[in-house]
Parts: structure tokens; sequence; C-alpha cells
């Protein structure tokens, strides 16, 4: 059998980096990169290449490369070449992180009910921080309508979730069909803007798509309740970012929390660093303890599926 040439790209720990060499098998050869590592002289080595923050167009260029393999849960960045490389074998990580995205989205969301970021705020400065929690008396998340943006793997983990702390859950998709024993409605998407006054808190888990860029826009903001917060843990350019902004800033939102944004890591000059009631997470959502090795064994899983392929 001819050897393949492998690069795997994402920045590992020494631990995950000798647990991925241990594991690979010695008859194929592996070169291991960071993240941003990977070189032309890789791209033009490799028959099989593990990446996620390459241009598409380079991989497409390589004829040499047989299968690619992206270290995330979704291929957005790669989709075009499924039309443009048929012959290209793409796989994927998947929703493995899935509960630990859940698990960081209810954070995320108890947080902003429970005015933490007010309490870490203060202790430095020795302040008895009851106001904010006072002032705004927060309701509970048990009993409390959430409106849920997506239906993916991901999202019905976030739903699991928040059913289990007796929310009553609202889902928005393409179409106002599903089935799940934790959701009460199922809305259309286009009709986001008409429902979302009765939500007491919004989380999207929506995927990056041109045809729902800006989707919470300024309008579905100002039909948010001012008690109510958002949380977004899908991707950024679902959410107009300067919209957020400007609800935040005239107090007609309760808070929000980002773990995803369009430009990572976020610029200093953002204006979402002084927003009121935001919390910015730094897109960690996914990670857990013991996720480098998994995610390793799933590409070692898919590398042996393609090797069977190729015969
Ligand atoms: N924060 C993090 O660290 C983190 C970690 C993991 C994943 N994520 C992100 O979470 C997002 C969701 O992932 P997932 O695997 O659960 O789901 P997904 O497969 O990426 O998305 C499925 C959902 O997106 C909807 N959708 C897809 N294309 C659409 C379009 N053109 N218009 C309207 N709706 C559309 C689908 O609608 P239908 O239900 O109608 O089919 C479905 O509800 C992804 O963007 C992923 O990258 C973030």
């Amino acid at each position: 059998m001819t050897p393949e040439r492998i690069v795997f790209s994402s920045t590992l720990s020494p631990e995950a980096e000798s647990y991925l060499r241990e594991q690979f098998p010695s008859s194929h050869e592996l070169r291991v990169r960071t993240a941003r590592g990977v070189t032309d002289d890789d791209l033009a080595w490799a028959t099989g290449i593990c990446v996620n923050n390459i241009p598409a167009d380079k991989i497409r260029a390589q004829d040499n490369i047989g299968w690619l393999h992206v270290p995330a849960v979704g291929i957005d960045p790669f989709l075009s070449l499924r039309e443009t490389r048929p012959d290209l074998h793409i796989t994927r990580h998947g929703p493995f992180n899935a509960r630990a995205v859940a698990e960081h989205g209810l954070g995320l969301l108890l947080a902003l009910r429970r005015e933490i970021p007010a309490m870490v705020e203060a202790k430095p400065r020795r302040i008895w921080a009851r106001d904010p929690i006072f002032k705004r008396h927060p309701p509970l998340v048990a009993g409390s309508q959430i409106h849920v943006l997506g239906f993916g793997p991901v999202a019905q983990t976030v739903i699991t979730l928040l059913a289990a702390v007796g929310a009553e859950i609202t889902v928005y998709r393409r179409s106002a069909e599903g089935n799940h024993p934790g959701v009460k409605h199922f809305r259309a998407l286009h009709d986001l803007a008409t429902h979302i006054g009765g939500a007491d808190a919004l989380i999207s888990v929506l995927p990056g798509h041109p045809e729902i860029k800006h989707r919470i826009n300024a309008t579905v903001l100002d039909s948010m309740q001012p008690s109510s917060v958002l949380v977004n843990l899908g991707r950024s350019d679902v959410l107009d970012h300067e919209a957020l902004v400007a609800a935040l800033t005239a107090d007609r939102l309760a808070g929000a929390a980002l773990d995803v944004f369009d430009q990572e890591p976020l610029p200093p000059e953002s204006p979402l660093w002084s927003a009121p009631n935001l919390i910015i997470s730094p897109h960690v959502g996914g990670q857990f303890r013991g996720n480098l090795h998994r995610g390793i064994d799933i590409f070692l899983g898919e590398f042996e599926q393609w090797l069977a392929q190729r015969g």
C-alpha cells in the first residue's frame, strides 16, 4: 500500500500531540502543524489534510489532496468544495462538543439572569452588589419563555438542558414543524419578529448562511421585551451587532452574551467591549476536558474509513 501523507493542523498541547503521534498508523506519514502553520509546501505534499482555517481555494487547487477533514462541527468555510471538487472526500468532527456548548449557553443565560457579572465586577471594589438583582427582579428560568433559533444537534442539546430546568421552549426553523418532548411551539424563522415579543430569552444556535445574515436585526431586537436577554452560541453573522449595541445602550434589552464574533479575537476597537450588560465569551463554548483526545479519535476514525474506501 502506498503510504498516505497527512497534514494535521490544529493547536495541540504537547500531550495531545504525543497522543496523536502514538495513535497514527505508522505505515503512513504525518506532519503536525499549528492551527495557522500550514505551508504551501505542506499543501503540495499532502494526500489528506485536517484543517479549519485556510481558504477553500487553496485546497481546490491541489489535486494531490483527496481527503479534507474539518476539525469543527460544520464544514461552513469549505461548502463550495462540494460542488467544485466532488472527488474530494470531506469529513468533520461533527457535533461532538454539543453538550459543552449547551452547558456554556445555560451558564451564560443563568449568569445574565442572576446578575453574576455585576458581582464579579463589584468584588475588587469591595461593594455589596445587591442592587442589580433587586432592581431587575429577574424571572426564574423555570417557567420562562425561551425562544431558540435553530434545531440542529447543538440546538437540540441546548433544548434538552433548558427543558430540564423547566423552561418553556419555542423553536424557530425554516418551517414551523418538528417534534421534541421539550418543545412547546415550532415557528418559522421568517416569523421571528412577530413572535419574539413573547420571549424572556432568545438563544441563537443558527449556522452562518447568507440567507439568514442579520436575521436578529433592529426590528427583532425592538420587538423583544426590555426585560429579556439574548445569547448567541451559533454563528455571529446571524446577529446585527450594531443593532445589539444600540439596544443594550438604550436599555431596550436587559443583557446579552456572545460566544461568537464577526472577527475573532474581537478587536480592541470594537464597540461591543463597551456595550452595557454584555458578556463577551471568547468562543470557548465547545471546550471541555478530553475534547482534544475525542477530536483526534474522530479524525483517526475518519482516516481509517477513507483508507478503506480508497481500497
Ligand atoms: N460556540 C461554539 O463554540 C460552537 C460549538 C459548536 C457549534 N457551534 C455552531 O453552532 C451552529 C449550529 O450547529 P448545529 O450542528 O447544531 O446545527 P447546524 O447543522 O449547523 O444547523 C442546523 C440548523 O440551521 C438551520 N439552517 C440551516 N441553513 C439555514 C438557512 N439557510 N436558513 C434558515 N435556517 C437554516 C436549520 O434549519 P432546519 O431546522 O429548518 O433544517 C437547522 O435548524 C453552527 O454554526 C456551529 O458552527 C458553535
